[in-house]
This record gives C-alpha cells, structure tokens and sequence, in this order.
C-alpha cells in the first residue's frame, strides 16, 4: 500500500506521515527533507547569478538515504533555502528517482511532501491532502521550536509561513496542488490524535473500496 501525504509547510502532515507509517509498519520517507538538504548545501551562495546550476550539482550529489543532522535541516531558514531550489526544474528532476524508488519498493511506504500524489506518486493507493489555516500552523511551527529552546517571533514566523506558502504555490515545477481523487483533511481543529484517527478512517475506508 503507497500512501501519498501532501499538504503545505507546518499542516502537520509530517507527523500524520510518520503516525500512519508507523500504524501501518511501512517505510517512511519526508521529502521535504531532500530539499532542505540542498538548500542547507547551497547555503550562503542564494544570491549568486549561478545559484541554479550549483543547486542542481548539489541536488544530483546528494546522497539521500544518509541524511545526517537532521536537527539542523528542520530550522525556518533552511526551510527558506529548500523552497528557493525547490523551483529548480533540474533540482527537482535529480530528486524525483530516490523518492519514486522509495514510493514503488516492495511493501509498500508512506511518503510525505507537495507533489507526491501528483507527480511522484500518482498512482498512490491513498493520496491526503492536510490543509490547516496559517494562524494555526503558525502556533503548531511555533511550538515545535520553543519545544526546542528557540525563542519565537510568532508575528516573524506567521509572514514566513505566508511567504514560502505564495513561493510554494506559484513555483511553476511543483505540482503543489491537491490532486483529483486526494482527500482533504483539514486539521485546524484537530489535535494529533484526533488527526491521525481521521487519517487511519480515510485510508482505511479508502482501501475497503478497492
Ligand atoms: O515540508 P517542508 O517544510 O520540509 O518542505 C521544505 C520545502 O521543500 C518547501 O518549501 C517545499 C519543498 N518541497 C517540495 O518542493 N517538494 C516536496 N515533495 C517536499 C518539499
């Protein structure tokens, strides 16, 4: 069973991903990882008029099933960086065979990002799409971070979410957008528990009508 997980920054699909693979004993994969590794890697040379091709030497050499500091990789800034190179056509292309791999290995997985259900994945036995409004995934992004011994700037942090959700949907080589048959779960209202009980429902009435 493949379960596509999509959703915008700080929705909390990550933790439903890593809650369902861990419901159903599949493999798990954030890909938004992957970009936060380029990012990470094209540091201090964003500005520089060759950004795009060290972006996409970085993307074709990374080495994705050794992610190492992960610590470092989930700050906001990287997630900045991630989301400039993810407009990269050829950042994206040198991404897209480790995570089709990982989608279509024997078994099974669970895959969280933005384009899984579109364009990795459209196959995907189950596609989520989580939506929460930016109020709340700002307070969710917020939490994580304190929980972390990060002083927050909450009005900060509620622009930059803003920011990277109009750099997200308007990146032309993304396919962030809920596919046709995804279903949507917003998760405003919901705390983990009750978000991860309604994603359990979905798949597994999804699945009960195959
Ligand atoms: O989900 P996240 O915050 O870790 O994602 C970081 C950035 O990576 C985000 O701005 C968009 C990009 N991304 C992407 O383009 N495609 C994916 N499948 C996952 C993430």
């Amino acid at each position: 069973m493949i379960i596509a997980v999509d959703g915008p920054a700080a929705s909390g699909k990550g933790t439903l991903a890593g809650g369902l693979a861990n419901y159903y004993g599949l493999p798990y994969l954030d890909t938004g990882l992957l970009y936060r590794a380029v990012g990470l890697a094209i540091s201090g040379h964003e500005d520089r008029p060759n950004f795009e091709t060290v972006a996409i030497a970085a993307a074709q050499a990374l080495d994705a099933s050794h992610l190492t500091d992960v610590a470092e990789l989930t700050t906001a800034q990287t997630g900045v960086l991630a989301s400039k190179v993810a407009v990269i056509g050829g950042v994206r292309a040198a991404l897209f065979d480790y995570q089709r791999n990982f989608a279509t290995q024997p078994g099974g997985a669970v895959l969280d990002g933005r384009d899984i259900g579109t364009k990795i994945c459209p196959e995907a036995d189950v596609k989520l799409f989580i939506q929460a409004d930016s109020k709340a995934r700002m307070e969710r992004r917020a939490r994580q971070l304190e929980s972390r011994g990060v002083v927050v700037d909450r009005y900060a942090l509620y622009h930059q979410i803003e920011e990277r959700d109009a750099r997200d949907l308007a990146n032309p080589n993304g396919g962030f957008y809920k596919a046709d048959d995804a279903h949507l779960l917003d998760t405003t209202l919901l705390d983990i528990e009750a978000a991860l009980r309604a994603a359990i429902a979905i798949v597994d009435g999804t699945m009960a009508r195959k």
